[in-house]
């Protein structure tokens, strides 16, 4: 069975991530968690891109080797990160990996036997920051590249050349018939018009560093960073193995990649390089690149080189792991740029996380103590409750088909508030003094815990740790297992948890905000 594919950007590993690069990151898990609870086989991969000048120079500047630097970050900072923010990627590639290297240089010697490389010589504008050749145009005054605003390089060096130039008019044909291919639509236009602005040949080796794969055939050379890092997404997963091994099986299953999650900083290299290398090599282009927008930081893009990264850690220390995954991507429609507010999250937390859902599971679980012993009354079904949560579910999941976080989010969150609607007019704690109504009062009871259950399934992987503390304390796990196993397509079947469940109260699921000092 083909897996859902889904990659994220390898991270140059210069300095530690900031939560631009957790954004990217959590979106990734988030969806493919969700693709995973629809029952599908899925494969996740992060990773980290080590190679190329900007590495280098930071290693060279902390007085260490490039290699020993790498491996530093990578153990000390990138893998503990994303162990710490809960996700659960299948795989994690490094681009000093020999698995990658050895792959990446047999796909170069592909394409050169297939006649898609030549020598030449080139002369230009080269931003370290980027790790791009930028076009004469593309420049700020005084030579600045605008993203990093520090001067270019000029580059005059001969080398390797990719024929890009000759996959310009496919490239703007698989755009034009899919759209999907590339989203948000304004990242499609973005790719459109530059492919339509002409497109030149890339060079793509580099011969006055050493920190690379060698050129296989021109060990005087190495392999432009950028060649080398996109490729990461098949080597990953077997790229240019033979089909009867292990990698070549992964491969079939994987490739073409579902989506190539990127911020829309690197859209060009993803929807108009990596292609074209595809092409090139007669494989799959995948069938999505989306490109989500940044984290502002004084309306300028959060950054590693400009120092203005905030570590997830000091977002997480303060308002919990599960709190920061939902805040990013219930708050900016994915596509957009955001801005991080301590205020806008403090009050999001308050009312949507502690308030509407916090609460809700916290009052259900004293009810059920205090008015049935801890033991879920009999099955009972509220009719609006279970046609919403119908509705709900089937939104929620056409809003993250389409990577729409915010909607599918909020599609789950309004159901939250019509719970608590919903014991808000059905007042519990009236009908308990008049033992005449302890069935209505049991059913109302039990449609709450109902719709609590499947609060929690649809909130799993947005919030893995909060919702399994939800599930446990529902009885939820002892009745109907795993709550990672539970079906998005499963979830709106009223009256899966059974009577007698041992519901118990919960730890407070989203405590108080200490006040910031
Ligand atoms: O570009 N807002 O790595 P990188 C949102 N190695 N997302 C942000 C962000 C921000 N302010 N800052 C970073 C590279 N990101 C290459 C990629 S892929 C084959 C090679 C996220 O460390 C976003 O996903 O500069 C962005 O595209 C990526 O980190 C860039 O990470
Ligand atoms: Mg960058």
């Amino acid at each position: 069975m083909k897996s859902f594919y889904l990659t994220t950007p390898i991270y140059y590993v210069n300095d530690a991530p900031h939560i631009g690069h957790a954004y990217t990151t959590v979106a990734g898990d988030v969806l493919t968690r969700w693709h995973r609870q629809r029952g599908e086989s899925v494969w996740f991969l992060t990773g980290t891109d080590e190679h190329g000048q900007k590495v280098m120079r930071t290693a060279e500047q902390n007085g260490v080797a490039p290699q020993a630097w790498a491996d530093k970050l990578v153990e000390d900072a990138w893998k503990p990160n994303w162990h710490a923010l809960n996700i659960a990627n299948d795989d994690f590639i490094r681009t000093t990996e020999p698995r990658h290297m050895d792959r990446v240089q047999k796909f170069l010697t592909s394409l050169k036997d297939k006649g898609f490389i030549y020598q030449g010589d080139f002369e230009g504008p080269y931003c370290v920051g980027c790790e791009e050749f930028k076009l004469p145009g593309d420049l700020l005054e005084g030579n600045l590249c605008p993203t990093h605003s520090k001067p270019v390089e000029n580059v005059k060096e001969t080398n390797w050349f990719f024929k890009l130039s000759e996959f310009t008019d496919r490239l703007l044909a698989h755009y034009k018939n899919n759209p999907d291919a590339c989203q948000p639509e304004s990242a499609r236009n973005e790719v459109v018009a530059f492919l339509e602005g002409g497109v030149r040949d890339l060079s793509i080796s580099r011969s006055t560093f050493d920190w690379g794969v060698p050129v296989p055939w021109d060990t005087d050379q190495v392999v432009y960073v950028w060649f080398d890092a996109l490729l990461n997404y098949a080597t990953a997963v077997g790229l240019t193995d033979d089909p009867e091994s292990e990698g070549g099986k992964k491969f079939a299953q994987t490739w073409p990649a579902d989506v190539h999650l990127v911020g829309k900083d690197i859209l060009r290299f993803h929807a108009v390089i990596w292609p074209a290398m595809l092409m090139a090599a007669g494989l799959e282009v995948p069938q999505k690149v989306f490109a989500h927008g940044w984290l502002l930081v004084g309306g300028e893009k959060m950054s590693k080189s400009k120092l203005t990264g905030i570590a997830p850690s000091q977002i997480t220390d303060h308002f919990g792991v599960d709190a920061f995954r939902y805040y990013f991507l219930r708050a900016i429609p994915f596509g957009s740029d955001g801005s991080f507010s301590w205020e806008d999250m403090s009050a999001r937390y308050t009312s949507e996380l502690a308030n509407d859902f916090g609460n809700l599971a916290s009052r259900l679980a004293a009810m059920v103590e205090k008015y049935c012993g801890g033991l879920l009354p009999a099955v009972a079904r509220d009719a609006e409750l279970s046609a919403a949560l119908e509705e709900t579910v089937a939104k929620a999941d056409a809003a993250m088909q389409v990577l729409d976080f915010q909607g599918g989010i909020n599609a789950i969150m309004d159901y939250c508030k019509m719970v608590n609607g919903y014991v808000t007019i059905k007042e519990p704690w009236i009908l308990a003094k008049d033992p005449a109504n302890q069935q209505a009062l049991e059913d109302v009871l039990y449609n709450t815990a109902e719709s609590l259950r499947a609060l929690a399934v649809l909130l799993h992987p947005v919030m893995p740790a909060t919702t399994e503390i939800l599930w446990e304390s529902l009885g939820a796990k002892a009745t109907l297992g795993e709550i990672a196993a539970q079906r998005i397509d499963a979830v709106a079947t009223w009256g899966q948890l059974p009577q007698g469940a041992n519901v118990t109260k919960t730890p407070v699921l989203f405590p108080r905000l200490e006040v910031k000092e």
